[in-house]
């Protein structure tokens, strides 16, 4: 099957990322206001969502209640954020509190976010991507539900424009000793705690926080493992 050819919704989020199907958004779950767009079997293609005057564009994989993405756009208006989360209830409601935020320099997309990165991202179209507390997938038979696996490589370093930076955030050490592996085995990144720790000191929005899970693991006194990786040059 293509990326062009007709597919079932369900068969899209399975598709790269094996995700489960999660529940479809219910009338009145919440309004999403003008902010939320269904990706169905043919979502649009990132250059048909990004306004333009955008002086960057990057993208959150499962933004989740879209506490990141709030403060993201509102701390960097110029920048173009593109939330992709694979739960249509999440979806809505982050779209809400973007909208009701009043920033109009993001988005959120339902969608299979390693799948979108793969047939509707142009190559080296980002400035950056953000992925915040991605699911661990600890049982053995659901490991192919990661986000980072060896098949995520080559989709991020398409997707980054050289001099990009992925973000990455984990309270599990298990995973982000995994991630580290992949990342690190690759030609195409490298880590880079530099720019890791000056993001931090940026503050909210600029990477890396704030985000729900971040807040409950922090109450929880859990570690938090954050990792820039910078997309290399290209050959
Ligand atoms: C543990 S939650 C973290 C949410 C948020 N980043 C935070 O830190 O509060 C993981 C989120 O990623 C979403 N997700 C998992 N795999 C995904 C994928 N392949 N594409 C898009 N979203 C995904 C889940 O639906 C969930 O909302």
């Amino acid at each position: 099957m293509t990326a062009e050819s007709p597919q079932p919704f369900n068969a899209r989020m399975h598709r790269g990322g094996k995700l489960s199907f999660r529940a479809r958004l219910r009338d009145g779950e919440s309004d999403p206001g003008d902010r939320l767009v269904l990706g169905g079997t043919n979502p649009p293609p990132l250059l048909e969502l990004v306004p333009a005057g955008s002086s960057a564009v990057e993208v959150e994989i499962g933004p989740g209640k879209g506490a990141f993405l709030v403060a993201s756009t509102a701390a960097r208006p110029d920048v173009f954020v593109l939330g992709i989360e694979a739960a249509p209830g999440y979806a809505a409601h982050a779209a809400g509190r973007l909208h009701s935020s009043g920033c109009r320099n993001g988005l959120v997309l339902v969608d299979n976010g390693k799948l979108y990165l793969q047939d509707r991202v142009p190559e080296a179209s980002l400035d950056a991507i953000h992925v915040y507390f991605p699911d661990p997938w600890p049982k053995r038979r659901h490991v192919g539900r990661r986000f980072f696996t060896a098949d995520v490589l080559p989709v991020l370093a398409r997707a980054l424009r050289s001099g990009g930076f992925l973000f990455v955030a984990t309270d599990n050490p298990a995973y982000g000793g995994q991630i580290v592996r992949v990342l690190g085995s690759s030609r195409d990144f490298a880590c880079d705690a530099g720019e890791c720790a000056r993001r931090l000191q940026l503050g909210a929005g600029h990477a890396f926080s704030p985000t729900n899970f971040e807040r409950k693991y922090v109450e929880d006194g859990r570690a938090i493992r954050r990792y820039a990786f910078r997309r290399l040059p290209r050959a």
